[in-house]
């Protein structure tokens, strides 16, 4: 079985969460008893995964470096990797080539809070390991997120941020990659925004028929904005997610 790396991205302006954000970067606030940062690291540490790269804007590099240092005290080992501009998921994920070169990636978006441990999710993606592997959650909002349409048990297209859904199954940021991700992003051109989309990268494999998806079954919400950062903090408290 090839070796699995975990991601964090943890980069980006944060500007959605206005003067929480104007020292210090997002993933560093507090959810619950925890900085966000902890969540994601915690559900790739409780799979079992242990090598885990972090990859965060020049700005607050050494905070992450000062609360995290090598993971030894979280039971992992870290790799730190510099995102120079917020340039999209997909730019940053490209960012892990080295580090998960010949291995397949498990990525975690860095303001994702989620109920389900990660090792299930892992294992039936093990059943492909040349496919990439989403997660999906049934949400009221679809329109804030990438969006899977699906027929039978089958993705059969996604969009990122469509103006009209055609579900309501939010892809969350949560991936499991093949070691040709890298090959895929080298391929995209940035969308309306600037960025490198990674609902550009699980386009890619769906058209190629790779595309597997496990459905969530507990909370899932990101963090991203002033009210699901308070949700993810009320989440949290009351039923404490399982690592
Ligand atoms: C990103 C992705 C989107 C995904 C979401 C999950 O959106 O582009 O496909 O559904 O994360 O949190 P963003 O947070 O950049 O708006």
């Amino acid at each position: 079985m090839t070796t699995l790396r975990g991601i964090v991205l943890a980069g980006g302006k944060g500007t959605r969460l206005g003067e929480l954000t104007r020292v210090t970067n997002k993933h560093l606030l507090p959810v619950g008893p925890l900085p966000m940062v902890y969540y994601p690291l915690r559900k790739l540490i409780g799979a079992g995964i242990r090598d885990i790269l972090l990859v965060s804007g020049t700005e607050h590099m050494g905070d992450f470096v000062e609360l995290l240092g090598s993971g030894r005290e979280h039971g992992c080992q870290l790799t730190y990797r510099v995102q120079d501009e917020a340039k999209g998921i997909a730019q940053a994920l490209g960012l892990a080539s080295l580090f998960a070169h010949g291995c397949r990636s498990a990525v975690i978006l860095g303001d994702n809070i989620f109920y389900d441990p990660l090792r299930p999710l892992l294992e039936e993606a093990d059943q492909h390991p040349d496919w990439a592997w989403v997660a999906l959650k049934q949400v009221p909002d679809p329109g804030r997120y990438g969006v899977a349409e699906l027929r039978g048990n089958q993705v059969v297209g996604i969009e990122e941020k469509p103006e009209k859904p055609k579900s309501d199954y939010a892809v969350a940021g949560i991936y499991i990659y093949p070691p040709d991700v890298f090959e895929v992003i080298k391929t995209l051109k940035p969308s309306a925004r600037g960025e490198l989309e990674i609902t550009d990268v699980n386009r890619h494999y769906l058209l190629q028929g790779r595309l597997g998806y496990t459905m969530l079954s507990g909370y899932w919400t990101d963090a991203g904005t002033l009210e699901s950062l308070a949700l993810a903090n009320r989440l949290v408290l009351e039923q404490p997610p399982r690592f």
